[in-house]
């Protein structure tokens, strides 16, 4: 077995949407940096996952002069809010509002990986395993990892830990330094792609019989997403189970059942952990917070994270100054517990207007009527739109 030793600036653990983004805005800025994926290439551009990129993301990438490179997918629009089968459209934005795309994680992830590995010759090693990570303040960081080669140790400057709820870079920080705030909604989504496009609007539907929601995933294929219980797994919604609830959800029997691709279940939750910074080491993404997919925040949290984090890296690396970094859970945190409040918002909204065995009738009503508040104030509709399009 190989015994490696290298160094570089920044090491990066985790070669998902912030770990790219990342890696791709530092090399950009001629910062050295490698990131570390415990999966191999193939897996992590078919993975699939969120679908909305927010007009704070689309002008960060526009800031980096890498929108034109990195994103796609049609204009984000309209939502057609449903309630038992009965259609209402919301308008996300006139002609010069800034405009979100319908821009899958899948897609973004896929142009990250050409520009930053075949465009840029940036260093991101696939299929790693063992990722520790020495970070005490005695000398400077190290990273160390294993592959088919051998085991291998980075020496760098700082962390970035990019590396999901399950991953090793925040599990590493001592007891007692974070603090862990959470909230459970108490279901789950299972999140089906399919092989039949979004023919009309993006749909969002309240139901008697639980949510429903149908987004676009290119010009062939859609998501659809079906409230369902927490311990709900693939053996409990067979192909026929999922059009039939499509069906019965949208008050739609026009609907044809089409091939159903992957199933995934996703336990709604709400989740924040502060600071979320040690001494060398700095959580973003889904390592440092979760929201519920409701809101389509999560991919864009991520991508606010690490537009902060990379500027205040470029200062501490470039200028030696590292005021910015030292501050990054600061700046970061309200704008989190902003978005943390739409999602739940969102959530309580889309589900307790639905199936009243959730939450009891007299929930059900107060929904009902935050949904129609959207459609009969400005006030709301025009504080709704900000959120969902991202510029608040
Ligand atoms: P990730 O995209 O999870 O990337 C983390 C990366 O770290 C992965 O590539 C992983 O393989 C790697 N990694 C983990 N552990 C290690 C390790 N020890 N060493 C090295 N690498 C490691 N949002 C929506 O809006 N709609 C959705 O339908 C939706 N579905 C989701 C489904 C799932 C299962 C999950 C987890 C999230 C979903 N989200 C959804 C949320 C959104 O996709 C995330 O907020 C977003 O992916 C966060 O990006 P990230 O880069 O922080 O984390
Ligand atoms: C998605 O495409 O996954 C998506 C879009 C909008 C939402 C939620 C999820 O509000």
């Amino acid at each position: 077995m190989v015994s490696n030793h290298t160094e570089t600036s920044v090491v990066v653990i985790g070669g998902g949407v912030s770990g790219l983004t990342l890696a791709t805005l530092l090399r950009k800025s001629g910062v050295a940096c490698a990131v570390l994926e415990r999966r191999d290439r193939a897996y992590v551009e078919v993975r699939q996952r969120a679908g909305v990129v927010e007009a704070r993301a689309v002008r960060m990438f526009e800031r980096w002069g890498l929108a034109d490179k990195l994103l796609g997918g049609p204009v984000a629009q309209t939502i057609d809010y449903r309630v038992n089968g009965v259609g209402r459209i919301f308008n996300l934005g006139g002609d010069n509002a800034a405009q979100g795309r319908f821009c899958t994680q899948q897609m973004l992830v896929n142009n990250l990986l050409r520009e930053l590995i075949d465009g840029m010759g940036g260093d991101v090693r696939f299929s790693v395993a063992d990722v520790t990570i020495q970070n005490d303040g005695d000398g400077r960081p190290r990273v160390g990892y294993s592959d088919s080669q051998g085991s291998h140790a980075i020496v760098c400057d700082y962390i970035v830990g990019c590396d999901g709820d399950r991953g090793v870079s925040r599990a590493s920080i001592p007891d007692g330094v974070l603090t862990s705030y959470s909230h459970e909604f108490g279901y789950a989504w299972l999140a089906a792609l399919v092989e039949a496009p979004v023919t009309g609007h993006p749909i969002m539907g309240v139901s008697d019989h639980g949510f429903v929601a149908q987004l676009p995933r290119g010009p062939q294929r859609s998501r659809y997403y079906l409230q369902c219980a927490l311990s709900d797994g693939p053996e409990d919604w067979p192909d026929t189970r999922i059009w039939d609830e499509i069906r019965l959800r949208l008050d739609d029997d026009r609907i044809e059942n089409a091939v159903v691709h992957d199933k995934d279940f996703v336990p709604l939750r709400s989740v924040v952990h502060a600071p979320m910074q040690y001494r060398n080491l700095f959580l973003a993404g889904d390592a440092a917070h979760l929201v519920p997919p409701t809101g389509a925040k999560g991919m864009n949290l991520a991508l606010y994270d690490v537009d902060v984090l990379a500027e205040a890296l470029l200062s501490a690396v470039r200028d030696q100054n590292r005021t910015a970094l030292d501050r990054y859970s600061d700046t970061v945190l309200p704008h989190i517990w902003t978005y943390q409040d739409f999602s739940v918002w969102m959530t309580d909204t889309m589900h307790d207007a639905g199936d009243p065995a959730l939450h009891g009738e007299f929930r059900r009503r107060t929904a009902r009527a935050r949904l129609d508040t959207l459609f009969d104030s400005p006030a709301a509709a025009g504080l709704h739109t900000d959120y969902q399009r991202g510029v608040v």
